[in-house]
């Protein structure tokens, strides 16, 4: 959700800010812009559009943009359509700023400025906060003391990058409730919303702490407190490289993404497996005594990872018969959820930023409920704040879609319900030890046969370009895959789908399944097979057409009504929802491909999501 690049360093700016804007374009990608002061001061280009149309503008005769000092942005509109005007940087006399997050009390800020005699040319709260800013440095005369100024009246969330005339060479930087990294490279210092805009110079970077001014020169990067003392921030190192960032000959990082799932299963899982081949988390509330005193959990999340708590509550409920709640986490606080003192909240994130998240994790530590998070991104936010965290490491997601992280986050919730059951003693040691070796060396190997099903789901998906409207139906744990299954088909194709519990259809949906309607059963439990077969002929007796996505065991034992059947390789039910993963989410894919749609890049969306 908006990118923020910035760089001081020996070289000129322009070709620095372009390649990490790049590498952010999947936060956001309506309009962008750089602003890089040079021997005149500060310049700036920005354009509606993608980076492409920016470099074009840069690199038409009338633009002349340089300077070895200079920040950048990639937009998701919040205030205000996107056009030039709108996009980031904003002037304001004295100062270039780039912001991601909202400014709520913008029209304050808007009334007090121009009675000071301001004026304003776009619909931007990030204009709003430039003049302020700039209204406090006129008063106060050193950057610093304005941006903390600026911020003490500044109300929202923001990640903030500004350079001033009057301050060649530097970047000032803060930010509360958006992320914001700060790294020195080998050719200079920068500034970026999210690691893939520095890994070509770096691997090393600062999350900046709120409340923290970071200052950023060519040769050297410091930080300051409130009372402009200065203060240090941790160095934190990632440890995956340039190529995981880039496609490496895919044709789009989603199925590069999905391709990456038997790696990301792997590597997670065997983080999280203790010499005695039992889960083991490094953390004493859940290795322990500890975990068996949850009475209730609740897992909250957005998107993608809400639906990887769906198939989190079917595996722990039906592992640990412990009861499992999940929310949306946008949902979660205002609902006033009841939350006990042997509670336990689980916040799913592959950003750790998303805004909804952070504040469900406020929230349950503001009642005093234990909180573990599941994150992606090391030293995020929603990682730093709750009690203990769990790192998948699926590598670097950039796919707006999300894929692997929703794979990895379905594979820590399954050792987290295997953890629990043992310690509850739902399961012995033996049985325990026998679903963790499932779960590291069989699933990564059902996901790759999923994957030499590329040209069957290709073909199967290759007849569903035209539709309008498709349904997802399934029973037990297929109905929350169902979910992910329509949402990941939805978000990228733009064909509406819906997912539905196969035995509710007949209460009411059924009546627009029409000749033709599309209808695809998800099946993996065979104790459901004969359920599904009914809701299969109930739907097919209207006229559907039928896609069925089913296991071997299943496919040989039941004969399945549906006009198609892919059968995905997988020997053990409790597992099969990884394999079925992996499928319908390549097929949500070549859908996508084959609509010719901007498959990593889909309209309306962005990534990570740090407004409310
Ligand atoms: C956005 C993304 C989704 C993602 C959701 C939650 O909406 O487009 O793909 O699932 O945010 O993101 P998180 O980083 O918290 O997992």
């Amino acid at each position: 959700m908006c990118g923020i690049i910035g760089y001081t360093g020996m070289e000129d700016s322009v070709p620095y800010l372009l390649g990490g804007l790049r590498a952010l374009e999947y936060r956001g990608y309506d309009s962008a812009g750089i602003a890089a002061c040079g021997k005149d001061g500060i310049t700036t280009v920005k354009t509606r559009g993608r980076i492409d149309a920016l470099e074009e503008k840069i690199n038409s005769s009338s633009c002349k943009i340089e300077g070895h000092c200079g920040i950048g942005h990639t937009r998701w509109a919040t205030h205000g359509a996107p056009s030039d005007v709108n996009s980031h940087p904003h002037r304001a006399e004295n100062l270039a700023l780039v912001h991601n997050g909202i400014i709520e009390n913008y029209h304050e800020i808007e009334e007090t400025l121009r009675a000071e005699g301001y004026d304003f040319v776009s619909d931007t709260d990030t204009e709003r906060a430039a003049k302020l800013i700039d209204h406090c440095f006129k008063k106060l005369g050193d950057p610093i003391k304005a941006i903390f100024e600026a911020t003490e009246i500044i109300r929202g969330s923001y990640a903030l990058g500004v350079i001033f005339d009057a301050h060649p060479g530097k970047i000032f930087a803060i930010r509360k409730d958006s992320p914001l990294i700060v790294a020195k490279g080998k050719d200079g210092c920068f500034i970026a919303s999210d690691i893939p805009a520095i890994l070509a110079h770096t691997k090393d970077y600062y999350q900046l702490s709120e409340g923290v001014v970071a200052l950023i020169e060519s040769d050297k990067v410091s930080f300051f407190d409130k009372n402009i003392n200065p203060t240090e921030q941790k160095l934190l190192h990632v440890d995956f490289d340039v190529e995981k960032a880039q496609k490496g000959g895919f044709p789009h990082f989603m199925i590069k993404e999905i391709n990456e799932e038997p790696e990301a299963i792997r590597k997670t899982v065997s983080s999280r497996i203790s010499e005695r081949s039992l889960p083991f988390f490094g953390v004493d509330m859940l290795d322990g005594e500890g975990i068996s005193k949850f009475k209730n959990i609740h897992i909250v999340a957005c998107g993608t990872a809400m639906h990887a708590g769906l198939i989190g509550k079917n595996i722990i409920e039906r592992l640990a018969r412990v009861p499992v709640n999940v929310d949306i986490a946008s949902e979660f606080r205002y609902r006033d959820p009841i939350l006990g003192k042997d509670d336990l909240v689980i916040l799913l994130s592959q950003s750790g930023e998303t805004a909804d998240t952070l504040a469900a994790l406020r929230h349950a530590k503001s009642k005093g409920v234990y909180t573990l998070s599941i994150v992606n991104v090391i030293g995020s936010s929603v990682a730093r704040e709750s009690d203990s965290v769990l790192y998948t490491l699926a590598g670097p997601e950039i796919s707006v879609a999300s894929t692997k992280a929703y794979s990895v986050q379905c594979a820590l919730l399954y050792l987290f319900a295997i953890r629990l059951a043992y310690s509850l003693g739902k399961i012995s040691e033996d049985e325990a030890k026998a679903l963790c070796n499932s779960l590291l060396h069989d699933v990564p190997v059902y996901i790759e046969d999923t994957l030499k099903l590329s040209d069957e789901i290709k073909s199967a998906a290759s007849e569903y370009l035209d539709f309008e409207h498709l349904f997802f139906i399934g029973r037990g744990i297929d109905s929350a895959l169902c979910t992910e299954a329509s949402l990941k088909l939805k978000e990228i194709s733009y064909i509406h789908s819906e997912a539905y519990a196969a035995g509710e259809l007949k209460h009411g949906t059924i009546s627009l399944i029409s000749e033709g309607t599309p209808v695809i059963a998800i099946m993996t439990s065979s104790s459901l097979a004969e359920k599904m077969i009914s809701g299969i002929r109930e739907v097919k007796s209207r006229g559907a057409k039928v896609l069925a996505i089913t296991t071997k065991e299943i496919a040989e034992n039941y004969t399945i009504p549906s006009e198609e059947i892919i059968t995905v390789g997988c020997t053990d039910e409790l597992f099969a929802p990884f394999a079925v993963t992996t499928c319908f989410q390549m097929f949500a894919y070549f859908v996508s491909a084959l609509r010719g749609n901007d498959v990593d890049k889909p309209r309306n969306l962005a990534k990570s999501v740090t407004v409310e």
